[in-house]
This record gives C-alpha cells, structure tokens and sequence, in this order.
C-alpha cells in the first residue's frame, strides 16, 4: 500500500509538469493558455506558429505518461502501472501547479497507452491519424481516438485495461466539451486554417 501510494503521487507529479507552458514560455513564445482555445496542449502550441515546439510538446506529454507507467511497471507491476497511468493522467489534466487547470490529456493518454500495451497504443495512434487525414480537425480525431482504445483492446487485448481506458477516455471527452460543442455548431477550427 505504501508502495502504491508513493508510486500513485510519483506519477501524478510527472503528470503534472505542463509541457506546453514550460516549452513556450522557455522560447519566448508567450503564455499558450492566452492564444487559441486556452489549452496547454501540442495542438495549441502549435497556434503559436512553432512546430518544433508543438512537436516536442507533443512527445513529452506522452512521454510523461509513458514513464511512469514503464517504471511503475518495472518496481511494482502490472497493476501499479494502470494506477500510475490513471495518477499521470490526472496529473495533466489537474496540475497542482496551475491551480489544477491543466489540459485535455490526448498527448498522456496515447503515451500510457502505448506504455502499457503497445500495439493498442498504436492502434490509438494509427486511429488519431487516419481521423485527422479526412478531417483535419485535432480535437475530432483525439475523440475518436480515445474512445476506439477499448474496442482495441477488446480486439487485441488486454480487456483487463477496458475499464481504464474507458475511464481516461470519458475524462478526454469531459475535457473537450468545448470542443464538442464548436464540432456541433460546425465552428471548430482545422489545424493550419484561421
Ligand atoms: O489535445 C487537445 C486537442 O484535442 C484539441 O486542442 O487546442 O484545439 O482545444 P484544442
């Protein structure tokens, strides 16, 4: 139990760092959650005109997620490393260091994902980019994509980690009910279009 606990603050505190805010900030971009749709997230970064930088956001977002479960899963096993993808997870969307306003966890998710059972997160990945090929809407295909994670799994196993996945995609798709609300008024904006 203590165990658990320590790795479940651990996590969310490597959840926690907001990468698009310290990479903008660091390259003189300005506060990202002041342009665009407010978030921290690659998407928004990538508002900034910076590609290098919603690249790297990007990454490290999933990156984050990725090594907690790796290392959660290296000390504890298979069991600790779902609770340390839930910890970073929370830990994106509710940084303490941002007053736990954080951002939408698509990056966090397919990071966890692909630590957790790789060929499901590529699976998500494959299904975010073939979304985004026909409509070249990020936050359409991110909502797509997280909610095809637990058919993937139900198809390629492990359906041990449904509940999760269903549980973190719910969570994206809270995140995103702006989003979903300019999808609907046909309002939401196509990556590289004003
Ligand atoms: O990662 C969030 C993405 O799905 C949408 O981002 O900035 O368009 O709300 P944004």
């Amino acid at each position: 139990p203590l165990a658990l606990a320590l790795i479940g603050i651990g996590a969310y505190l490597l959840g926690s760092i907001p990468f698009g805010v310290v990479i903008t900030r660091a390259l003189g971009l300005g506060d990202v959650r002041k342009i665009g749709s407010g978030n921290i997230g690659a998407t928004n970064v990538l508002r900034t005109g910076n590609k290098g930088a919603a690249a790297a956001t990007l990454l490290l977002d999933a990156g984050k997620g990725g090594v907690a479960v790796l290392i959660a899963r290296a000390v504890a096993g298979a069991d600790a490393a779902q609770l340390a993808a839930l910890a970073s997870f929370l830990g994106h969307l509710f940084p303490v260091w941002l007053g736990f306003r954080g951002g939408k966890g698509v990056a966090t998710f397919l990071g966890t994902m692909l630590a957790l059972a790789w060929p499901v997160g590529l699976a998500c990945c494959a299904t975010w980019a073939a979304a985004f090929a026909l409509l070249r809407i990020s936050s359409a295909s991110a909502l797509i994509a997280t909610a095809s994670a637990a058919v993937w799994l139900w198809v390629l196993g492990p359906a041990s980690m449904i509940v999760l996945a269903l549980l973190l995609a719910a969570l994206v798709w809270f995140r995103h009910a702006a989003n979903i609300g300019r999808l609907m008024a046909g309002t939401e904006p196509r990556v590289g279009k004003r």
